[in-house]
């Protein structure tokens, strides 16, 4: 692990990563839930009161990953005042990338007029920020890089069947990015720790079938025709069940790795999955609502750049201050869940 000299006691001391900067952008479109009921049979009491979710923000025509992916960054690079010469890693959490691959951080390194640095996709679904945010720590607290842009960015709803086939996924879905910049902590604010997980067994309750390069989905014109494949699936009452249980959980790892109490935390940033689920967790841990951010309301579910956007408004609302313990909490497809304990 890499030891640094403080400047001010010559004390040596673990060097870690903090976040410097942060940004969002999502799609012009607003849809509202009475929009909904023009593509399909639903209710906007049933989605607000299985969901908390009022409205989402959908891309439009040739909108994609990147182009939500590219306003966020430069927000982010902004607010940190970093400079594309100075990024030397890019991670972009999403599972809608533009194309099937290359990953969107290639096309964001361009967009972005970076140097030829190191450029990955990860594909953690909900997530996949938080595991991003802690492969970006893990880097430059070796100190093999210095400046990172970590982005989560979806454009999800290209793949969502929007009748009433589809309904009980397209409803809760939105479109969106949020990004933010890591760079060495100079004092005690930082990622404290990070913890990740992941179970397999039962990736089938979330999850889409292709395109992929199991034996059966390969694309030819019986798959198209029947199009079985190419929109998600989700065992929504299974999620919920998980959920609920791995969100107390990893939040509760996080406190107990850095020996917090759930009083020492200004604010839980959860994963923004369901408003239920989150009320589900916040009455489990046996704390208010209050010491949740949720902006679920206006964005629906946005996967992986859930967690980005709820910060940066959380931080636009004054709700984070120095000095403060947050907790990123994620869970999702996988099933994937993860948190990060973060001194801001
Ligand atoms: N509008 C109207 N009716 C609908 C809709 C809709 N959009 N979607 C489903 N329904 C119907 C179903 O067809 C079913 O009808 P039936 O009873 O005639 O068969 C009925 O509503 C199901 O109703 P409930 O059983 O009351 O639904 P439930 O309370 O289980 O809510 C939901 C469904 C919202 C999906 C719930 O299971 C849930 O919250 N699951 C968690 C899933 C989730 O939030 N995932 C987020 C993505 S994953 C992640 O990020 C972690």
């Amino acid at each position: 692990m890499k030891l640094e000299q403080t400047e001010s006691t010559g004390v040596a001391r673990m060097r870690k990563s903090a976040i410097k900067g942060i940004g969002y952008h999502v799609p012009a479109q607003v849809i509202t839930n009475h929009d909904l009921i023009d593509l399909m049979e639903t209710s906007e009491e049933w989605i607000k009161t299985r969901s908390g979710i009022e409205e989402r923000h959908w891309v439009k025509g040739d909108e994609a990953a990147s182009d939500l992916a590219f306003p966020a960054s430069k927000r982010a690079m902004d607010m940190a005042g970093v400079s594309p010469e100075d990024i030397d890693l890019v991670i972009v959490a999403t599972i809608s990338a533009d194309y099937f691959f290359p990953g969107v951080s290639a096309q964001l390194q361009d967009m972005l007029g970076l140097r030829n640095v190191a450029a990955f996709d990860i594909r953690a679904a909900c997530s996949a920020f938080v595991y991003s945010i802690s492969i970006a720590d893990q880097f430059i607290r070796t100190g093999m890089y210095n400046t990172a842009l970590v982005v989560g960015a979806e454009a999800q709803t290209k793949f969502i069947n929007k009748s009433t086939e589809g309904r009980d996924i397209a409803v809760l879905f939105g479109d969106g990015a949020g990004a933010a910049i890591l760079q060495p902590s100079i004092d005690e604010s930082g990622i404290l720790s990070t913890h990740l997980h992941c179970q397999g067994k039962d990736m089938k309750n979330l999850w889409m079938e292709g395109p992929g390069s199991s034996g059966s989905n390969q694309i030819n014109k019986l798959t198209i025709e029947q199009a079985r494949t190419y929109e998600p699936f989700m065992n929504g009452r299974e999620v919920f069940k998980n959920a609920v249980v791995r969100f107390p959980e990893v939040i509760q790892e996080a406190l107990d790795k850095n020996n917090l109490s759930i009083d020492d935390v200004s604010l839980i940033i959860p994963h923004q999955a369901n408003l239920r689920i989150i009320q589900s967790v916040a009455k489990r841990m046996g704390v208010g609502m209050d010491k949740f951010y949720t902006n679920i309301q206006k964005y629906g579910n946005t996967t992986a750049a859930s967690i980005p956007i709820a910060l940066c408004e959380a931080f636009d609302e004054g709700k984070i201050k120095a000095g403060d313990y947050l907790i990123l909490a994620a869970f999702g497809a996988g099933y994937t869940w993860a948190s990060a304990a973060i001194r801001w």
